[in-house]
């Protein structure tokens, strides 16, 4: 018979038999019949005296490289075994997948799609306007005169004029820019395109060089609303304020208004809510009705229409909402605080 042949044979079914070995009474069941002094390597081994010169190389060489397969196979078989580890594919189909870290909103993206999805359901649409404003929008046409003390530069922050050795000094009377102190500005922006009847939410960023502390940031986010129509009054302010208080806070939540003063309302008031876990009431905002100069400055005809503001703290609202008890946990982006909503 052919030599080759039978090598050949011989390393199908030591393939076909290593497959089949599960534990290791198996294992040497299989090295004595292949790798034992009188297994099937032996044998083949024995043949090679009896094959012709000419043909003795290639077969010597075939055996070698059989026996070193098997060999092979057969330690790493061993290892497979001994570390517990079963032919065939290694993946345990029952075990639970690894989950991804997946983000979430921040929590003052969160609260402010609350609130506008609460004021829509309300009736109302979303505004925005821009950050960097002009003292137009930000002061006169709030009714804000140029004289008065909430302009000083020490309250706002102004932004220097641009190009080369440019100064302050450079900019003509009440057309600085700066970063908008108010949302109260996307009040004369939304005016100024659209007629009333009105009814309009607007969230943003606003800043002020306030000192860091657990209820104050130079940088805060505010809900600004406005209402204009004809035959608007102030029951429908306070009503509004307390049923966004009761939706929100629910319905035990308790709110009050303080008589105060704004130049762009008239009359003017500040609504604070109560936070139980403080014992305290702690301010939202302003609010009042719309002042007449204010639709003046947006050709709107105080004598036709009538219209509510208020502008409240957004990151107030969210603390009094979630149980947050320093304003400053908003921004420090402390994953451990942030995950939490
Ligand atoms: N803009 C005021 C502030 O930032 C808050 C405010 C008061 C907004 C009265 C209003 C309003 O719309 O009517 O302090």
């Amino acid at each position: 018979m052919d030599v080759l042949k039978q090598i050949d044979d011989v390393a199908k079914q030591a393939r076909e038999a290593l497959d089949k070995v599960g534990d290791s009474q198996e294992l040497e069941q299989f090295r004595i019949q292949y790798l034992g002094t009188k297994g099937a390597l032996k044998d083949l081994m024995s043949l090679l005296g009896k094959v012709a010169k000419e043909l003795k190389p290639q077969v010597g060489q075939q055996l070698n490289t059989l026996k070193n397969e098997i060999s092979g196979a057969f330690e790493q078989k061993k290892t497979s075994l001994a570390s517990g580890q079963v032919a065939g594919p290694q993946i345990d189909l029952t075990e639970p997948g690894k989950r991804p870290a997946i983000g979430n909103e921040h929590i003052l993206v969160k609260v402010t799609n609350e609130l506008t999805e609460l004021f829509g359901r309300m009736g109302f649409s979303t505004a925005a306007g821009p950050e960097v404003e002009d003292e137009f929008h930000n002061f006169v046409a709030l009714n804000i005169p140029l004289s008065h003390p909430a302009r000083d530069p020490l309250d706002n922050f102004y932004l220097a004029p641009a190009g080369e050795g440019a100064s302050f000094e450079d900019v003509p009377e009440g057309k600085a820019t700066l970063l908008r102190t108010q949302t109260s500005t996307v009040q004369i922006r939304v005016m100024q395109k659209q007629q009333p009847p009105i009814r309009v939410v607007i969230p943003g960023r606003v800043y002020r060089p306030d000192t860091h502390d657990a209820t104050h940031l130079s940088m805060f986010n505010q809900l600004e609303a406005l209402v204009v129509d004809k035959g608007v009054t102030m029951v429908d302010l306070k009503s509004t304020v307390m049923q966004f208080v009761h939706a929100y806070f629910g319905p035990t939540a308790r709110a009050r208004f303080r008589p105060s003063f704004f130049p762009f309302t008239e009359p003017s008031a500040e609504v604070d809510v109560w936070f139980e876990d403080k014992g305290r009431w702690i301010e939202l905002g302003g609010c009042g009705m719309v002042h007449p100069n204010v639709f003046k400055a947006c050709n709107i005809d105080p004598e036709v229409y009538t219209g509510w503001a208020f502008g409240f703290g957004i990151e107030r609202i969210a603390m009094r909402k979630y149980g947050i008890d320093d304003i400053r946990l908003f921004v420090e982006n402390d994953v451990r605080f942030l995950s939490q909503f």
